[in-house]
Formats: structure tokens, sequence, C-alpha cells
């Protein structure tokens, strides 16, 4: 029986500068969809996967973050007081336990592997989750669920993974495949964002459960692509090593909401998954779209 995963890190301090200007002041994680921050959707799809212990990577400027989840005691007086319980019940899922939070500062923003290290003294000799907010993953069951289910059959790192076209590979960290047993691949290599000849159509995407290995990997702090410290880096180190690195073929839906694009496509996905909202976007959406047909 492989160890259960317990801790997941939250690499949040990056700079977020595809949406300047908002990120001037708002932490990108707390940028809505629908009615939900960022972050809301990555606490609950590990609270779902059974994760206890939630370790934000935070960096200047993301105090919006961190009040985001102090409990809101006037607020639920004044809910309760005026008899809205269903929205005191909306506030009240957003609490968390006290002590399952830690955050951890990551000084100056050298890279997702970097940012993963900073948290090195709060894992120890267990396997860890590693979920990136930007990447909201629509799917039942979620998606670090299905990865949680398919990592106590195998054991060693694993990694989300998805078919995109080839030309669309060197975005991604993308997986040389060893042996593909269909949903679950296990792969002989891991290369970041491949300027050319990638070895796969199949990339990573963020969300991981890494070997407490990964972090002796990270220790080396070696600059990869970009001149930043790559967690795919110290993942591939897993590999050459001998030790076991599977991708999993999730089943569900991603939206890169670190893009402008992706955001927007996710606020389209995930309002038309509203029963309060569906009828009234979708009818909205469609005329737009035949007034554009129509003044072509
Ligand atoms: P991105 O590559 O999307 O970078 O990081 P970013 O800074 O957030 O956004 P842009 O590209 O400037 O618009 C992927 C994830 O890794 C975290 C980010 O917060 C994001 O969740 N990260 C990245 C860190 O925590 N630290 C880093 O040094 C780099």
């Amino acid at each position: 029986m492989n160890r259960k995963v317990t801790k997941a890190i939250f690499p949040v301090a990056g700079l977020g500068t595809r949406f300047l200007p908002a990120t001037k002041s708002i932490p990108k994680e707390i940028m809505t969809l629908v009615d939900r921050p960022l972050i809301q959707y990555a606490i609950d799809e590990a609270r779902a996967a059974g994760i206890k212990e939630f370790i934000f990577v935070t960096s200047r400027g993301k105090g919006a973050l961190e009040d985001y989840f102090d409990h809101a005691h006037e607020l639920e007086n004044t809910l309760r007081k005026a008899g809205k319980d269903d929205l005191l019940e909306l506030v009240r899922q957003t609490n968390m336990e006290s002590g399952a939070i830690a955050y951890i500062r990551q000084h100056k923003a050298m890279g997702l592997g970097h940012a993963v290290w900073c948290a090195r003294r709060l894992i120890h000799n267990e396997p860890f989750a590693v979920v990136l907010t930007d990447d909201v993953v629509m799917g039942e069951p979620p998606c670090l669920q299905q990865m949680i289910e398919a990592h106590a059959e195998t054991g060693g790192s694993m990694v989300a993974t998805m078919e995109v076209p080839m030309e669309k590979t060197k975005s991604y960290g993308v997986l040389d495949v060893a042996e593909d047993m269909g949903a679950i691949v296990r792969a002989r290599g891991m290369v970041e964002k491949p300027k050319e000849n990638p070895p796969s159509n199949l990339a990573v995407i963020g969300r991981y459960i890494l070997a407490p290995t990964v972090m002796e990997n990270l220790n080396k702090l070696k600059q990869g692509a970009g001149g930043e410290i790559q967690l795919t880096d110290a993942i591939a180190d897993e590999i050459h090593e001998g030790r076991d690195v599977y991708g999993l073929r999730f089943r569900g839906q991603r939206y890169d909401c670190g893009s402008k694009a992706g955001f927007l496509q996710a606020t389209v996905a995930f309002g038309l998954a509203r029963d309060d909202l569906k009828d009234e976007f979708a009818e909205y959406l469609h005329d737009v779209m035949a007034m554009r047909k129509a003044a072509e």
C-alpha cells in the first residue's frame, strides 16, 4: 500500500504579468470565475481528494490571498441575523480549520521548482501534491482525486497529462513515454518547453503528486529553461535515478486561467455549468454570436 497524500503545496508567488494591470494590486489567485476566486476551486479540489494540510508559497503583495482564508465573523453574524442561511452556508464552506494552512514566502520569483523547494521544511518523508491554481480543471471526480487514486496503485511520482497539438508542445512540460498503459503512462523522460523535437504530444498540466526525493533533487537548485529553477527538471531527475514517474490522462477539461483567452473560456464554461445562470447566459451568448454572424 502506497502512503496516503495529505499535504498539498500551492505555489502562488508568481508575478502574474499576463494579467497586468489587474495584478498590480490583486493577486491572480483572487480573480473570480463567476463568483469564486481561482484559489477556492483549487482548495475544493484538494479537499475532495483528502488533502488535510495546505501550504501556500506566497510573495510580496499577496496579502489579500491570506485574508481570504480568515473567518469573517462580522459578515457571518450579519448574515445570520438577516436570516440569509444559504449565503451563510456559502461563506462557511470557505472557512479553513485553524492550523490547516501554512504560508511560506518565496523572496524572489526564481521559478516553479524554486517555489516548491521553499516548502521543503514542511514536507517530510512522504509523497505530496502540488496544485497550480492557474489550471482549473472541470472533471468528476476532480482531477487530484483521480490522481491520488491512481497513485495509490502505482506509487512513485505522478503528473496530470493531456494530449495537445504538436505545435503547442513548446508551451508545456512534455513527457517522453516509455510504456503506454492507457489512462496511465510510464515516463522515460520529461522536457520543459521543448523548442524542437518534442518527445510526444503529452503535455503536463498543473497537478502533481511527488515523491519526497523530488525535494532532494530540487536542493541542487539547478537552473533550467528560461534561467528558472524548473520543477520539470527535478521530476526528470527521478527517472534518471531509476525511480518511477507516471502520467495520468485525467478525465475532464482543463482551462489555462493564467492566460486571458483561457480565463475567458473558463468563465463561459463555468457560467454555463451553473443552474442559476445557464439559461440567461446561454441565450445571451447565442444572441451575441448571431449578431456577429449577421454583421459579417
Ligand atoms: P507562471 O509561469 O504562470 O507565472 O507560473 P506567473 O508569474 O504566475 O504568471 P505570468 O506568466 O507572469 O503571467 C505558474 C505557477 O507557478 C507559480 C505561479 O504563481 C503560478 O501559480 N510560480 C511561478 C511561483 O510560485 N514562483 C515562481 O517563481 C514562478
